[in-house]
């Protein structure tokens, strides 16, 4: 089976090993947040389309900081995936997968991290041309027992597991051999953005920059 649809999220992905999930209430600390966390040398972050703020936070960081690569998270269907490309975003991060997401992706030409919990889930995407995988959500759906017991039938599967992932469990994470990424919200917590604290912002990223993939 060809699985050549993943190829431009395993391009962005890179040798990234962890990728921001962030949520922003005010668009106006969208640009400092993402100047924060690149500073601690996090450049590829994905912000969750689940506030009113969050087009207007793709778009003004899209504009003012053409060197960090921005995608929407939160992407349900269609509507979400074009409005995020209209505000900017270079690539589309969904909790799920539906194969007509999928298709509007690949025909807009943005870059599409499907989700999966489940071993159906995981066959729906592969039948749908993707080999890269968000595992969502990682620690209620079995954590690394779940992707060890993956690795079994789909050893061409690699995942970016989130939801319940943070700097103490990051590291047994990214020792998986079928663990590309992490992603995340613990590098930047809510209140610490809303309170703009950008120097603890960056050593948050810092710390999360160094973690390396096999552990
Ligand atoms: C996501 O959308 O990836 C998750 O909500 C992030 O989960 P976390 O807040 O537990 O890191």
């Amino acid at each position: 089976m060809k699985h050549d649809r993943s190829n431009r999220i395993r391009e962005l992905i890179g040798q990234r090993t962890v990728l921001p999930v962030l949520v922003i209430d005010d668009a106006a600390k969208a640009v400092p947040l993402a100047r924060a966390l690149a500073d601690g040398g996090l450049k590829l972050i994905e912000i969750t389309l689940r506030t009113p703020a969050a087009l207007s936070a793709i778009a003004a960081i899209a504009e003012a900081l053409p060197g960090i690569e921005v995608g929407a998270g939160t992407v349900c269907d269609a509507s979400d995936a074009r409005h995020a490309q209209k505000a900017g975003a270079r690539f589309a991060v969904s909790p799920g997968h539906a194969t007509n997401l999928g298709k509007a992706c690949a025909e807009l030409g943005l870059p599409y991290l499907p989700g999966v919990a489940t071993a159906s889930e995981v066959m729906a995407a592969r039948n749908d041309g993707y080999d890269v995988m968000k595992f969502f959500p990682a620690e209620a759906a079995g954590g690394l027992a779940m992707l060890a017991a993956l690795a079994g039938p789909f050893p061409d599967v690699m995942f970016c597991p989130t939801g319940g992932i943070d700097a103490a469990n990051a590291p047994a994470y990214l020792a998986r051999s079928n663990v590309l990424c992490v992603g995340g919200s613990w590098i930047a917590p809510r209140d610490e953005v809303t309170a703009g604290h950008w120097a603890k912002l960056t050593g948050l990223a810092a710390a999360a920059a160094r973690l390396q993939r096999g552990g």
